[in-house]
């Protein structure tokens, strides 16, 4: 006896089925072109020598054009190195941050910033900040005890 499926019924199954397969071709594909890498890590670091490991050895802030900056950061539980940063409105600052402990985030809410740092990889993103003010920048991956407390400053000068 052939169990009897109503036309949509089988219509619906056919197009949920098309769907998994197309999301699997999709993440397999990026997983390929990515060299199975997350999208914004630029290149890998010994997360047990981060300290010794330029330019991580001295994280901060550097000028490298009119208006162009890069911010190197380590985040370890439960800071951000360095705490603050200043730069003029208009700039562009890319980030890079690697981990000297566990998985970290790295969020400033209300811009393109958000990258997951892992130990053992640099993550970059970049940002131009067009108005002045103080941003928060926060650990949004959940790292430990003192999680909530992993936050850091971007301040945008006039
Ligand atoms: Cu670091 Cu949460």
């Amino acid at each position: 006896m052939a169990i009897h499926v109503h036309r949509q019924e089988r219509l619906w199954l056919t197009a949920g089925l098309a769907i998994l397969v197309v999301f699997a071709a999709v993440i397999t594909t990026s997983a390929i072109v990515d060299g199975f890498v997350p999208p914004s890590r630029v290149q890998s670091i010994d997360p047990t020598k981060v300290a010794q490991t330029p330019p991580f050895d001295h994280p901060g802030l550097r000028r490298v054009a009119p208006g162009a900056y890069e911010a190197y950061y380590v985040a370890r539980i439960f800071s951000f190195t360095p705490a603050e940063i200043r730069v003029p409105a208009g700039s562009r600052v890319t980030f890079y941050v690697t981990s000297a402990d566990v998985e970290h985030g790295f969020s400033i809410p209300e811009t393109g910033v958000n990258t997951m740092v892992t130990p053992g990889w640099v993550s970059g993103v970049s940002h131009r900040f067009a108005k002045p003010g103080t941003y928060l920048l926060v650990c949004n991956e959940y790292c430990g005890a003192g999680h909530q407390l992993m936050a850091a400053k971007v301040v945008v000068t006039p």
